[in-house]
């Protein structure tokens, strides 16, 4: 992380199956740098030694502390394990200052949809959305009630009456949850945030689709990349644009491996795809897209890429380094 936030745990709370919620303050006491709704910060996860984004779930009005939520994730590299086993109360962390790829945009009516430990970005939405007036609704589904993350502050927050809440795995409890429906209910020119799992973000990308919403009232926010390997990956060359400096990526080596192998430093920090820190300008040659960060527009533009992931369908890239 080039610029880091000393914090401190001030508050770990169990909010559902799985998942915990961690309160975090500066360690100096002073305020925290400020931060819209959708924002995330990087968080070096301790005694694992790896760094990942987690979405601040508070009220962006609020400068005195951040609030985040981590799902323990079998598929975990490290980094959910790591803060639910190493991360107690008391303990010092170190984070990045916000960044925000999924910014609000002023709109007449907003729909946000979460599915699961998506629901964060969108609490601090509904949050900013609440205290700007702005019509929204917000549909959150999940396997089971216990695992449903902030359900009781969803309940007794000041927009209660604009949450839904679903149960995929209880179809006797609440109101089926059904995709097709949300989005007939989407009023014109109103804008939709979905953030979950892949499979709930790609049937909604896909429905509005299907009904004509205009791509640019769609905002998605993914948390995995499940499409990070095609199988058949083939060696190509790099070339940097500003020192004409050539390399080889085999096979079975990312671009930004090999440019750090070589001393070119480009800043990482997913390392799949999700979160855009290591997106850089391509002057030259035929990207093969494996993020989950660029829209459809922008990957068919061919002039930037994810290089912790994506590759080459050319024998070699030109990067704007
Ligand atoms: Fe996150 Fe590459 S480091 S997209």
């Amino acid at each position: 992380m080039s610029q880091t936030i000393n914090v401190m745990v001030q508050q770990r709370r169990q909010e559902a199956d799985g998942i915990i919620s961690l309160e975090l303050v500066a360690a100096n006491g002073a305020a925290l740098p400020a931060f819209t709704a959708g924002a995330h910060i990087d968080v070096h996860v301790p005694v694992v030694s790896v760094i990942r984004q987690y979405s601040l779930a508070n009220d962006p009005r609020e400068t005195d502390r951040y609030v985040i939520a981590v799902q323990q994730d079998p598929q975990s590299r490290g980094g959910s394990v790591g803060v639910h086993q190493y991360v107690q109360v008391g303990q010092s962390l170190q984070i990045s200052p916000p960044r925000n790829h999924f910014e609000l945009v002023a709109a007449p009516h907003v729909t946000l949809i979460a599915g699961g430990i998506g629901i964060t970005p969108l609490l601090a939405m509904a949050r900013q959305l609440a205290a700007d007036q702005v019509d929204f609704s917000l549909h959150y589904v999940t396997r089971t009630k216990q695992r449903m993350a902030f359900y009781d502050e969803l309940q007794q927050s000041e927009f209660a009456d604009k949450v839904h809440v679903y149960h995929s795995d209880e179809p006797n409890g609440e109101t089926e949850f059904n995709v097709a429906q949300l989005l007939q209910a989407v009023p014109q020119q109103g804008h939709v945030y979905v953030c979950g799992p892949s499979s709930l973000i790609e049937a909604v990308v896909q429905q509005a689709e299907a009904d004509q919403i205009a791509a640019e009232r769609i905002h998605r926010e993914y948390f995995h990349n499940d499409q990070l390997s095609s199988g058949a990956d083939s060696a190509f060359q790099v070339r940097i644009a500003s020192s004409g400096a050539e390399f080889l990526v085999e096979a079975d080596q990312s671009i930004t491996q090999v440019l750090e192998a070589n001393g070119v430093f480009v800043p990482v920090s997913c390392e799949e795809g999700v979160c855009g820190t290591c997106l850089t300008g391509v002057l030259d040659g035929d990207i093969d897209h494996r993020d989950v960060y660029l829209t459809e527009e922008e990957r068919a533009a061919n002039n930037q890429m994810a290089l912790c992931c994506s590759r080459a369908r050319s024998a070699s890239l030109t990067l704007d380094l």
